[in-house]
């Protein structure tokens, strides 16, 4: 008998011996980020109306910034914003000169690869989108549809690792959301700031604190605190941050799905105050 004859057979795309569900898990993982994307897609271009309307009629219209009741909520998906038509925007309320005057434009085009990139690049993501969306594998022990697999080593999914960059980027914006989160805690009444909660404090706190466990679980972050080319830091501080990191590491997934759905909800929650189909509630305020 040839030595190849010996050897187990590949299966087909799809067969496995495995008795349970094993569909279920990347089937959720593709509606769960499906929607996150259209949703997500969705409120980047309703920036692009209020830019437009706000410039045509000289009236602030904003549907991503709540400011009733003193209240001061800016959406996740518009921070930082730049250019815009909330009191955030760095440049106030214009179109940059050199964005194209064809091109439509929303304050939330120009930051929202950030932490797209960052997501898109995660190790976790990535094992996960691998399996859902292009199925290979589909899952563990499950026949794959292609017969070779390159590895990341290769282009193009080597460019995956330029995702300790993301990272860096991805922890200015952790700094960006907590100071979201801490204007959140100031209502403005006859023109002087008062401390206090509202129920949006406590969305927009939630969505810089769930953003942080999962960036702060970062395989590059513990790479980066903790070792050095390979081997792990024999420095006292090092071995402990090393440690935190991994702490949060071990529930990457986890934070990963609580901090979308977070950061999704958020937006949702400020549009739905800003548009007026929600009251927002100032829990106490001095
Ligand atoms: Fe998931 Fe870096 S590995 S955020």
């Amino acid at each position: 008998m040839a030595y190849a004859d010996t050897l187990p057979k590949q299966r087909g795309f799809g067969e496995t011996v495995r008795p349970d569900a094993w569909w279920l898990q990347p089937l959720v993982v593709f509606l769960g980020f499906s929607a996150f994307i259209i949703y997500s897609t969705w409120a980047a271009f309703q920036g692009v109306g209020d830019i437009h309307e706000t410039i045509k009629t000289g009236q602030n219209i904003c549907s991503y910034w709540y400011g009733g009741n003193g209240a001061n909520y800016l959406s996740p998906f518009y921070s930082q914003e730049i250019w815009g038509t909330s009191p955030h925007a760095i440049l106030g309320a214009a179109l940059p000169s050199w964005w194209p005057a064809w091109a439509p434009f929303s304050p939330a085009f120009l930051i929202l690869w950030i932490p797209a990139g960052f997501r898109f690049t995660c190790y976790y993501y990535r094992g996960a989108y691998y399996k859902s969306f292009w199925a290979d594998p589909i899952n563990c022990a499950v026949g794959e549809p292609r017969k070779t697999f390159l590895g990341e080593r290769y282009f193009p999914l080597i460019l995956q690792n330029v995702h300790r960059y993301f990272f860096y980027l991805a922890f200015l914006f952790i700094l960006l959301l907590s100071h979201d989160a801490w204007k959140a805690m100031w209502f403005t009444v006859d023109g002087t700031s008062h401390f206090g909660i509202g129920v949006g404090t406590i969305v927009l706190a939630l969505n810089a604190f769930f953003l942080a466990m999962y960036t702060f679980g970062c395989h590059s972050l513990r790479h980066l605190i903790g070792g050095f080319l390979d081997s792990k830091s024999k420095a006292p501080t090092c071995a402990k941050a090393y440690n935190c990191v991994s702490c949060l590491n071990t529930r990457h997934m986890m934070w990963a799905w609580i901090s979308l759905f977070w950061v999704g909800f958020t937006d949702v929650y400020v549009r739905l105050c800003a548009t007026g189909k929600i009251p927002d509630f100032i829990l106490f305020k001095f």
